[in-house]
């Protein structure tokens, strides 16, 4: 039975006839969530009335073979929604391959044809969006390479290049990479992908405040103490030490995903919802955080790695015996960090932010947490109002207050409101949907901009130049203990509770 609450949405927002082609089509990320996302924009009619799916990557397969494997990649898939009796048969027609060596022409060439043939089928117009679903070593051969065959050009329909993460891996290459991105696209074709800002709960941060009134008068530094915001894995290294190795968690998960949920909690309201007004807004938030340098790190941040643990009554590895990893590793798993921010709403409002794998469970929060009572009328009365936001999982926002406990005393006790997404009665669309069919829309409001990576990779920097530079002096630092500084199962290194203590702690997750 359809959803009530969801008749009539978003049919107006069909695409016009266009082709998505996905380079590294039989990546990891592609075969576990891109298509089944493409596949439930499809099947729900959202893709408008003419749409085909080239895939690209170094494998040679037929059109035939790739159809196979892309019905056995959505039949697998735990993201594939339910199928509709006869859709997979039809979405196979839609599907072309394309292999071949993405440092040279030809394949750009093939691809190329690919698009005059289904646009010839589309009448006439020539839309596209490439989607690099690659390892980053990539994303720059690729952009050349469809610019040397001209692909970008707009003349004859819109192209747009959606780019997945991570964005460069320092300042230096983001902006080398941004560069090279711009001497073929034009910025407002190009849609750097963070998967989080794809996700319902998080764009329903932005809904619960700024549509309604009863938030924005209290969020601000004359009635929040502080906010926190945590993403926790139980997750350890999934097979990908190679990556990992290189990125740690700064780069993995900080830098991107964590810096987006902080800038929509901390931006002032924006003029109007659109790309440009809200993008904005997340920039200045970024402008007014108070750089941390290498030689302030050991003040205002923790990392951690995880050693061997226990995780839901599993003995599990410690990081460096997991396959792949150096034994004498010193990247990290976990980080905690205390930003500040030097603007009229926030001044002295510490925000700490902290991430990791291998922690107890999986479960992203935002949480704001208000001042105590300026006076205790009731014995127990002085506990802080906690506004949280449960990103995921068990989605929902509740609201931590205090209450008369029933009885002859005045006696006060923590209650909890809940409201839990489910009320709803649907299931979360995955967040990739919800961008590809942005980016085919040409909407980029969810799509971080040059500026906002760039500011991003500068309030990191401090971070990677004390913990990766051999001579830097923070060997010595009190939050420094050696690696591996936590088990895994806990939530991460004791130094993170000093980080945030004495007078306030991490919440209980
Ligand atoms: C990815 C990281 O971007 O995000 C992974 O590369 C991480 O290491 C993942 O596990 C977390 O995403 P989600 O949506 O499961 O919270």
């Amino acid at each position: 039975m359809p959803n009530p609450f969801r008749t009539g949405m978003r049919r107006s927002r069909a695409p016009e006839p266009a082709t998505l082609v996905i380079f590294g089509v039989t990546g990891d990320l592609s075969r576990r969530k891109l298509l089944s996302a493409v596949f439930g924009l499809w099947q729900d009619g959202l893709l408008g009335s003419a749409f085909n799916i080239v895939g690209v990557g170094r494998q040679a397969m037929t059109d035939e073979q790739f159809r196979d494997y892309a019905l056995e990649a959505l039949r697998t898939s735990k993201e594939t929604d339910a199928v509709q009796p006869g859709s997979l048969e039809k979405f196979r027609e839609l599907l072309y391959y394309e292999h071949g060596d993405f440092a040279g022409d030809e394949v750009y060439d093939r691809v190329g044809q690919q698009l005059d043939e289904a646009e010839n089928a589309h009448g006439g117009r020539k839309n596209a969006v490439f989607y690099l679903s690659t390892p980053p070593s990539l994303f720059e051969p690729i952009s050349a390479g469809l610019g040397r065959l001209g692909l970008q050009d707009e003349t004859e329909g819109w192209r747009r290049i959606i780019i997945e993460k991570p964005f460069g891996t320092t300042l230096e290459t983001a902006r080398h990479l941004n560069d090279a991105i711009h001497s073929v696209w034009d910025e407002s074709q190009v849609y750097r992908i963070d998967h989080y800002l794809g996700k319902e709960t998080v764009q329903n941060l932005m809904a619960i405040r700024f549509g309604n009134a009863i938030f924005e008068p209290v969020w601000n530094r004359g009635y929040v103490d502080h906010v926190q915001i945590t993403a926790a894995e139980d997750l350890g290294l999934e097979g990908r030490a190679g990556y990992y190795e290189e990125a740690g968690i700064i780069r993995d998960m900080l830098q991107n995903h964590l810096m987006q949920l902080f800038t929509l909690v901390a931006m002032e309201p924006p003029v109007a919802f659109d790309e440009g007004a809200i993008r904005d807004e997340k920039v200045k938030v970024l402008r007014a955080v108070k750089p941390i340098p290498a030689e302030a790190v050991k003040f205002s941040a923790v990392r951690g790695q995880y050693g061997p643990g226990t995780l839901a009554g599993e003995r599990v590895p410690g990081y460096q015996e997991e396959p792949g990893v150096a034994q004498d590793s010193s990247t990290p798993t976990f980080v905690a960090i205390k930003l500040e921010i030097e603007n009229w709403r926030w001044q002295g409002v510490p925000f700490y932010i902290r991430t990791g794998k291998r922690l107890p469970k999986k479960v992203t929060e935002i949480a704001v947490v208000f001042k105590r009572p300026p006076l205790g009328l009731f014995p127990g009365g002085l506990e802080r109002n906690v506004l949280a936001f449960r990103i995921q999982p068990d989605e929902g926002v509740s609201l931590k207050f205090s209450s008369k406990t029933p009885g002859q005393e005045n006696q006060l006790r923590e209650v909890t409101m809940d409201f839990r997404y489910d009320a709803f009665g649907a299931g979360l669309e995955s967040p990739y949907s919800r961008l590809v069919l942005d980016a085919m829309l040409g909407d980029a409001t969810l799509f971080p901009r040059e500026d906002e990576v760039d500011h991003a990779w500068q309030l990191v920097m401090g971070m990677l130049g004390a913990w990766e530079d051999q001579a830097a002096p923070q060997r010595d630092a009190p939050f420094d203990a050696p690696f591996p500084n936590y088990a895994a199962g806990s939530w991460g290194p004791e130094a993170a509770d000093e980080l945030i203590g004495p007078d306030r702690r991490w919440r209980r997750l």
